[in-house]
């Protein structure tokens, strides 16, 4: 393996020692230019021939151990660094942080972060096309359904886990989590699903009932069922 990675340095570096164009250029050192030979044609149709397929490098990295493969980038992710990233809350409220937030506190944070482009009662800017966030309860079976975080959403965890990641939109993830649990209580608050006294954490946000928990069947996939 030695001799082989080496003699393809060597043949790096013969490359590289030829004429450069600086050189060309100055006159001092003569290098007569050559025009590089034209392709063969191909019989009476006279179109070039394709140039020979270039060989694949493949049989060379393959003999790579990526095991011990020591590239001298990059460094092992931290714990810190994995927890930054690993957000996702789940339906049944798995993953929801430590924090809590009220509606009064969600109603400041609300005008703030989210009123300039949700507009100040909730009911979307269809320039910006920040969607309406509440209202249109009953009205998924209507030919035009509106759907909102009130009549749509399965899981208030969704709205945590959503808010946390993506908005607002023109700053993601910059809210606490104090901040998220505190602007979702305000916007369930308004929707009506639960009171304005409400204090939402970790646990009362995994119990909420959804006004279209409902409203979804589940799809198995065929190897689902088969599996079964
Ligand atoms: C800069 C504009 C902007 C700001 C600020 C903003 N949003 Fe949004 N928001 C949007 C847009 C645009 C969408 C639609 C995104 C899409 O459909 O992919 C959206 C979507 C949403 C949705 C999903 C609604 C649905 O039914 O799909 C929620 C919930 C939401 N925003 C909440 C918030 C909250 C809470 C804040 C404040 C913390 C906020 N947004 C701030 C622009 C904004």
């Amino acid at each position: 393996m030695f001799t082989r990675n080496f003699s393809l340095l060597c043949a790096i570096a013969m490359t590289t020692t030829g004429p450069s164009f600086a050189q060309e250029n100055t006159g001092e050192a003569e290098v007569p230019r050559t025009v590089a030979a034209l392709p063969d044609t191909i019989g009476k149709f006279e179109e070039r021939m394709p140039p020979a397929a270039p060989v694949s490098s493949a049989t060379i990295t393959a003999d790579i151990d990526p095991a011990n493969a020591q590239f001298g980038v990059g460094q092992p992710a931290t714990e810190e660094d994995i927890a930054s990233i690993n957000i996702d809350v789940m339906p049944d409220g798995r993953g929801l942080p430590p924090g809590q937030g009220t509606y009064a506190e969600g109603k400041a944070v609300y005008s703030q972060s989210c009123a300039a482009c949700h507009g100040e009662d909730l009911e979307g800017i269809k320039e910006i096309g920040a969607p309406k966030l509440i209202g249109g309860r009953g009205s998924l079976t209507d030919a035009k359904p509106v759907k909102t975080v009130e009549s749509y959403w399965p899981y208030a965890s969704t709205l945590f886990d959503y808010v946390h990641r993506a908005m607002p939109m023109d700053s993601p993830g910059s809210l606490s989590a104090n901040e998220v649990y505190a602007v979702s209580a305000y916007i369930l608050g308004r929707a009506g699903i639960i009171g304005d006294d409400a204090v939402l954490e970790a646990k009362s946000m995994a119990k909420i009932k959804m006004p279209n928990a409902d409203g979804f069947v589940s799809d198995p996939r065929p190897d689902v069922t088969a599996a079964k």
